[in-house]
């Protein structure tokens, strides 16, 4: 297809992410849902976040859900919950958002990255295999982007070498593995709900998932202080409450995520269309999953050069990541060098994010397109 088939006369700055569209149709619920957390008065945990949390619950098919302050404490406690702790390895993709990393080191334990898919970028299961060790004690998929890591394999990895498994489902709200949703398939599931994410509050917050009773126990003392029903303190916690107001909004938004999972598809769709006879290499979607476009995310050559000249043709473009975690600073201590996850630092400097969000008009796709192939041509 051409793209100025859909372009249309559209001509201000498309931005990356649009939350406004998408808050505009539910306005007058998010508002109500604000006057009743004023009028009930209970701004941590309460009847507003047990609501969400049975709700999410449901969604995700798991028996337990418990909200928490944001993803990467959900991360945090779900690996303590599972057993982590100090003198442990935790294997992870190393092309992921830093929190999945950082989840490890606050719960003691130690980082063991490996490199990802050529074509998906989601973690190298072979990798995964080759990275076990003795000391080996979860694996953390991540469902980056929004599309699932194959779970059936993960799990007879994890479950042959006697390892826990987290999901990190930071980015894949509603994707399927298989007929199950992501985050109900290891031992816990990780949520975040950043704004930006395809369930977003208005604010931070986050949610483990799990159908392990024990899990969901010691998750729900960790995050707050430790206290047990009894209020006893029966160990040194956390303060990380999911809040009121945060879950009032998101059980307002929760009913229409799989709309907006769906209008996301659609437009990564035309993408594809549009994008393929221009020589830009498509997101790679595997079968079996289904993909729920968190991020659409490309490669391209002379990257940066061609997101300057997208900027100035008025489409906002990011990178996730665009460093791979083991050139990261943060983590120099553990001794990685360039070279190490040729595949992800190969993608690293290729990749390109491109605008993706509910209610995208075809015509903005489009002209997103028409601009990648303009740049490409010159
Ligand atoms: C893959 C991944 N893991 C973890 C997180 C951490 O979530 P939060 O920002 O809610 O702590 C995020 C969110 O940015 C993420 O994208």
């Amino acid at each position: 297809m051409d793209p100025s088939s859909v372009i249309g006369e559209i001509r201000e700055t498309i931005p990356f992410v649009d939350l406004h569209r998408m808050h505009a149709g539910i306005s007058d619920s998010l508002e109500s849902a604000f006057r009743s957390v004023l009028e009930e008065s209970a701004f941590t945990l309460g009847k507003k976040a047990q609501g969400f949390e049975d709700a999410f619950g449901a969604y995700v098919g798991t028996t337990h859900a418990i909200g928490v302050g944001s993803g990467t404490d959900a991360l945090h406690f779900a690996l303590r919950a599972c057993g982590v702790g100090s003198g442990d390895e935790v294997i992870t993709a190393v092309n992921t958002f830093t929190a999945t990393a950082e989840a490890i080191l606050m719960a003691g334990a130690t980082p063991v990255f490996v490199d990802v898919d050529e074509r998906t970028l989601l973690m190298d299961l072979d990798a995964v295999e080759a990275a076990l060790s003795p000391k080996t004690r979860a694996i953390i998929p991540v469902h980056l982007y929004g599309q699932p890591v194959d779970m059936t394999r993960v799990m007879s990895i994890a479950r042959r070498a006697g390892v826990m498994v987290i999901e990190d489902a930071c980015q894949a709200h509603g994707a399927y593995c298989g007929s199950a949703r992501a985050g109900s398939l290891g031992d816990a599931g990780c949520f975040s709900f950043y704004p930006s994410k395809n369930l977003g509050a208005l604010g931070d917050g986050g949610m483990v998932t799990t159908n392990d009773p024990a899990i969901a126990a010691r998750i729900r003392l960790l995050r707050n202080h430790g206290e047990d029903a009894s209020r006893l303190h029966v160990e040194s916690g956390y303060c990380s409450r999911l809040h009121s107001l945060q879950a009032a909004l998101l059980s307002e938004k929760l009913p229409h995520l799989e709309e907006w999972n769906a209008q996301r598809v659609r437009s990564a769709d035309l993408y594809d269309t549009l994008l393929a006879p221009i020589g830009v290499t498509l997101p790679g979607r595997n079968q079996g999953v289904s993909h729920v476009f968190h991020l659409y995310v490309v490669r391209m050559e002379n990257r940066d050069a061609a997101r300057e000249r997208l900027a100035a043709a008025g489409v906002q473009t990011a990178i996730h990541y665009a460093v791979p975690l083991h050139l990261e600073p943060a983590f120099a201590y553990l001794g990685y060098v360039r070279g190490d996850f040729p595949v992800a630092e190969r993608a690293a400097a290729s990749i390109v994010s491109l605008p993706m969000y509910p209610f995208m008009r075809d015509e903005e796709v489009g002209r997103v397109a028409a601009a990648v192939g303009e740049v490409l041509r010159d």
